[in-house]
């Protein structure tokens, strides 16, 4: 009989740089106050890391206390797959260094360019490599350093005061079990794992948010221009309101789809992760699914939003508070610059 196998995560991890920066000190350099920022985020601190440390960096050791947790043998990791839209190096991906730098001999190791998605779609990615048995012990990590391109000035505020600098990281493995373990009614089935993913995507918002420059588009001779740095076009760009929207309506129907398409209701959650955008965004999403606020993780308040790191972030947090156990039936939901959006069903 053909061998089948569901993933389970096995562990946990995160790094969350040492310096917190609250609004009041935002404030103290740009035009802006805690009111401001809380009202429309309810973002309160971030951390930013510092300038010695790298994404790899945060990504190693959110990956090396995953691996602790998982009580897992590094050289069992078979493959390394990394989220990030803050890569040390514009090539080649942080997936490679995370990979040397824990020593991981010959493991393959490839980045994600999904954004805020990103560890939703390495989950999926994930999920279906170890599926089809290629893989049996994968470690997936999102990590992100926003602070060093960002511009915490006047000018840069619509954006910098959103987002703070962290890594989180899972240990996915291999479980073998028969057929009918995978594919029952999802709300009876206690079989531990990922039950089911979704991505998608919608690249007509590309430029919404986005860093445009420096980069090979049409119409630039050189990778980086003396314009590029005179506009600071190197700074990402964003359209808050409709980022807002789109956030809002595609984690909603990605929300409602995996849940319709795996005969389960909202109220059958035992827990909501979504993407940590902004706290108005994942209550408006809340409303949607009709969910009790206890049943929705939420820690923007802490960390702002740290992109591919939001999830294990959540993860991490749900499980140390006792509201994320084996057996919980748990949804992560995630919306990002792409446009790109995913979910996760999991049996904890
Ligand atoms: N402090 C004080 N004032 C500010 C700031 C700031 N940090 N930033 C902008 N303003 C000003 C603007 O200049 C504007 O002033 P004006 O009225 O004199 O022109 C005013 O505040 C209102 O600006 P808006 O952009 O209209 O504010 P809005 O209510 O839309 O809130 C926000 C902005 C918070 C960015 C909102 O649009 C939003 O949350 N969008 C979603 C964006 C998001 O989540 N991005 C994260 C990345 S994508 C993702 O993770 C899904």
């Amino acid at each position: 009989m053909r061998k089948i196998y569901k993933t389970v995560i096995d562990g946990i991890g995160c790094a969350l740089p040492e310096k917190i920066v609250t609004n009041d000190d935002l404030a103290k350099v740009m035009d802006t106050s805690d009111e401001w920022i809380r009202e429309r985020t309810g973002i309160r601190e971030r951390r930013v890391a510092e300038a010695d440390v790298g994404t790899s960096d945060l990504g190693v050791t959110a990956a090396k206390e995953a691996i602790k947790n998982a009580k897992c043998d590094l050289n069992d990791i078979d493959l390394v797959i990394a989220a990030t839209l803050s890569p040390d190096y514009n090539f080649p991906g942080i997936g490679v260094l995370i990979q040397d730098k824990l020593g991981l001999k010959d493991v393959a190791g490839f980045d994600v360019r999904a954004q805020c998605s990103g560890f939703a779609w390495g989950l999926s990615a994930a999920d279906a490599f170890i599926g089809s048995g290629q893989y049996k012990k994968i470690l997936l990590v999102g990590a992100e350093i926003h602070s060093k391109v960002l511009e915490f000035s006047t000018w840069g505020r619509y954006i910098s005061v959103l987002f703070g600098d962290a890594a989180g990281a899972a240990v996915l493995s291999a479980h073998e079990c028969v057929s009918s373990d995978l594919y029952p009614h999802a709300k009876n089935n206690q079989e531990r794992g990922i039950i089911d993913s979704l991505m998608g995507s919608d690249g007509s918002g590309a430029t919404s948010l986005a860093m445009l420059r420096p980069g090979m588009a049409a119409g630039y001779e050189d990778f980086v221009t003396l314009e590029d740095v005179e506009k600071k076009s190197f700074h990402p760009v964003m359209e808050g309101q409709l980022i807002y929207k789109n956030a809002v309506r595609r984690m909603s129907e990605a929300s409602a789809t995996l849940l319709e398409r795996n005969s389960l209701n909202a109220s059958d959650l035992d827990l909501l992760i979504p993407h940590q955008a902004n706290l108005r965004i994942s209550e408006a999403l809340r409303k949607k699914l009709g969910l009790p606020e206890e049943k929705v993780i939420n820690n923007i308040q802490k960390y702002g939003n740290t992109t591919a790191a939001t999830l294990p972030l959540c993860m991490d947090e749900a499980i140390k508070d006792g509201r994320l156990k084996p057996g919980s039936l748990v949804m992560t939901v995630a919306f990002g610059a792409g446009f790109t959006w995913g979910a996760n069903l999991i049996r904890w």
